[in-house]
């Protein structure tokens, strides 16, 4: 059986930090407010020249170089992003060329803050299908051009920064022991588009537009959301909670991320939580927190470790993998 194996991983992050303290000087908050509420301190905001394809390129190089591969030994790109650096050509193509990489395909993925969770799924069908057999799987955003920043119940708590993972197809046994991908459970419900969205677009308005979030509404739904796609991946591979070496959640706000933990059984020495020092960075939150926990020796060959994202649309997923 084909699975789809971490071969390597890798980040980038804008070269400047914005503080909460900072922030304070620019709408009325506070540093107390934005901890208690959110668990964030800073948040890089890109600078610039630093784009969502330049900080995608970054992650990719740092991913290949860790795997010892170069963009020759890759067949496929996806980038999750809903700030590319242009509405089109897709930020992956952009990536792509970037990387000097003539060959192959390289696509965009939108599913808001899921973005991950879908690129990772959507790799892993390219690869077991037989479509592709190494993927540059790339999450990148920069939503600090996105945002209100006269707006202080969203511009508080959004960052900057990419990462990525390199898929290659391996052969499996077709058990749990496995590494690789073991399930992907996907979902979506537009009927919630009007809580998290962005005010603009090149059908619409012909704008980028600004982010606009009804906070409590998407709140409300997170947690429930969260627990079901991990619940279903449980279902499907036949493991539970206490299986799990990692949780690597999306990092959208500790009090999200300690509920779900807390409703699932998951002890929080085994979550690995980055909002702190990134913010909320959607779609590459989950690859920056990897990179972090797998850099510093957490995160091990072998260790069983699920992704979990919520976000825009209303999306929301979950990726069961043995790294
Ligand atoms: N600083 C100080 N006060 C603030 C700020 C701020 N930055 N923002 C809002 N407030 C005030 C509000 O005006 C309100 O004041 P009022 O009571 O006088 O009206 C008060 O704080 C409480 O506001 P709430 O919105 O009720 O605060 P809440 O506890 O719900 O926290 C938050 C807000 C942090 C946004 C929370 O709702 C949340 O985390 N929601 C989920 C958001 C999220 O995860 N989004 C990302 C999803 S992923 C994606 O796809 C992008």
């Amino acid at each position: 059986m084909i699975r789809s194996v971490v071969r390597g991983f890798g980040a980038a992050l804008p070269k400047r930090v914005m503080t909460n303290k900072e922030m304070e000087s620019r709408v009325d908050t506070s540093d107390e407010w934005i901890v208690q509420r959110t668990g964030i301190r800073q948040r890089y905001i890109a600078g610039e020249g630093e784009t969502t394809a330049s900080l995608g390129e970054g992650a990719a190089r740092a991913a290949l170089q860790r795997a010892g591969l170069t963009p020759d030994d890759l067949d496929l790109i996806i980038v999750a992003t809903s700030t590319p650096d242009n509405t089109f050509p897709a930020t992956a193509v952009n990536i792509q060329n970037r990387l000097g990489m003539r060959h192959g395909a390289a696509f965009d993925l939108q599913a808001v803050c899921s973005g991950f969770v879908y690129a990772v799924a959507t790799a892993d069908a390219y690869i077991r299908g037989g479509l592709a057999s190494r993927a540059l799987v790339i999450g990148a955003e920069t939503f600090s051009r996105i945002l209100d920043w006269s707006d202080r119940t969203t511009c508080v708590l959004f960052g900057d920064g990419a990462g990525a993972l390199i898929l290659e197809a391996a052969n499996g046994e077709g058990t749990n022991a496995d590494r690789g991908v073991l399930t992907a459970q996907l979902r979506s419900d537009g009927v919630h588009g009007d809580k998290l969205y962005v005010d603009g677009g090149p059908s619409t308005t012909g704008t980028v537009g600004h982010l606009r979030m009804e906070g409590r509404e998407v709140f409300k739904h997170a947690v429930g959301m969260i627990t079901d796609v991990i619940e279903a991946a449980f279902e499907a591979t036949g493991t539970t909670a206490d299986d799990v070496d990692w949780l690597v959640p999306h990092q959208a706000n500790r009090r999200i991320i300690d509920g779900s933990a807390r409703k699932l059984g998951i002890p929080l020495e085994k979550v690995v939580v980055t909002v702190d020092q990134h913010g909320n960075t959607s779609a590459a939150s989950i690859p920056l927190a990897l990179d972090t926990a797998a850099a510093d020796g957490r995160i091990k060959r072998g260790d069983l470790v699920m992704l979990e994202a919520m976000g825009g649309g209303f999306t929301w997923g979950s990726v069961l993998l043995r790294w």
